[in-house]
């Protein structure tokens, strides 16, 4: 046994201690990150983001949104009766970087697909006080007239695939007719739903004529958390 006063004089045996303290701590912070693949429990109707939801993503994160919504709900009764069932690891396995956030100016838009219509959307992101009129949220009406860039698209796919989304190569090759089909009213997409089931189809911006940064933007809010049917998850299901 070592005494205390023994630890304290001697500054080798003080470092070796610490050195294994803190080691030991350091393991058991970073060994289950390894098996961190079989921890996220597979559920069914998590699929990866079209391209068009990809890209409304890429500006979701561009434009900072994160720092005012979450995209979270947590296990407690007030968010569950407020936003619907908790968010599970697996609903944002496919998202590189997750867009949790940890500020809630604005609420939480983990469940936020299909609570409104297309139109509300384009609305309310280019003017939030058109239909909410108490709103703080900044105005995005510029993304109306921005043509959506998305030459790289396939390549976003693939880097994406890079880091474990499991996009196949039927969907990087057709990842631009997709995002073409997706917010076209005319278009066909039977293939699109085949490779991305739920997603939401049809003109998102009000404007047919161009595919611009809004009908991303609102592709993107329409999926959140649609992918898991939790209709008949009862919460027993889920306790392990
Ligand atoms: C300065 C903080 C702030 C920023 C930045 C912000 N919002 Fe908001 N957002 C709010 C607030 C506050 C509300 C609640 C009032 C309202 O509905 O406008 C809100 C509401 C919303 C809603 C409606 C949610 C619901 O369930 O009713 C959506 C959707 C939304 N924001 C999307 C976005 C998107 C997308 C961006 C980025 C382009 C964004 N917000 C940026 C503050 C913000």
């Amino acid at each position: 046994m070592f005494s205390h006063s023994k630890i304290e004089q001697n500054v080798i045996l003080m470092l070796v201690l610490i050195l294994i303290t803190v080691s030991i701590g350091g393991l058991v912070e970073i060994v289950p990150l390894y098996t961190v693949e079989s921890t996220i429990e597979r559920v069914e109707g998590v699929r990866p983001y079209t391209p068009l939801e990809l890209r409304g993503r890429d500006i979701y994160i561009r434009e900072g949104c994160y720092l005012c919504h979450s995209q979270q709900v947590r296990p407690f009764r007030d968010e569950v009766e407020r936003y619907g069932h908790y968010s599970l690891a697996a609903e944002s396995m496919y998202d590189h970087p997750f867009q949790w956030g940890s500020k809630r100016t604005g609420p939480d838009l983990a469940r936020v697909g299909g609570k409104y219509s297309n139109e509300w959307h384009a609305a309310h992101m280019a003017d939030p006080r058109s239909v909410v009129p108490e709103s703080i949220m900044p105005a995005y009406g510029f993304m109306l007239d921005r043509p959506l860039e998305a030459a790289d698209i396939a390549e976003r796919l693939e880097t994406n695939r890079a880091v474990g989304v499991p996009y196949s190569d039927e969907m990087i090759e057709n990842a631009a007719a997709d995002l073409e089909a997706q917010a076209d009213p005319e278009a066909d997409t039977d293939d699109l739903l085949a490779r991305y089931p739920k997603a939401a189809v049809g003109d998102f911006d009000g404007n047919p004529a161009l595919l611009s940064e809004m009908d991303a933007m609102v592709a993107y809010m329409q999926i959140l958390g649609r992918m898991v049917d939790f209709t008949d998850v009862k919460p027993e299901d889920l306790r392990q």
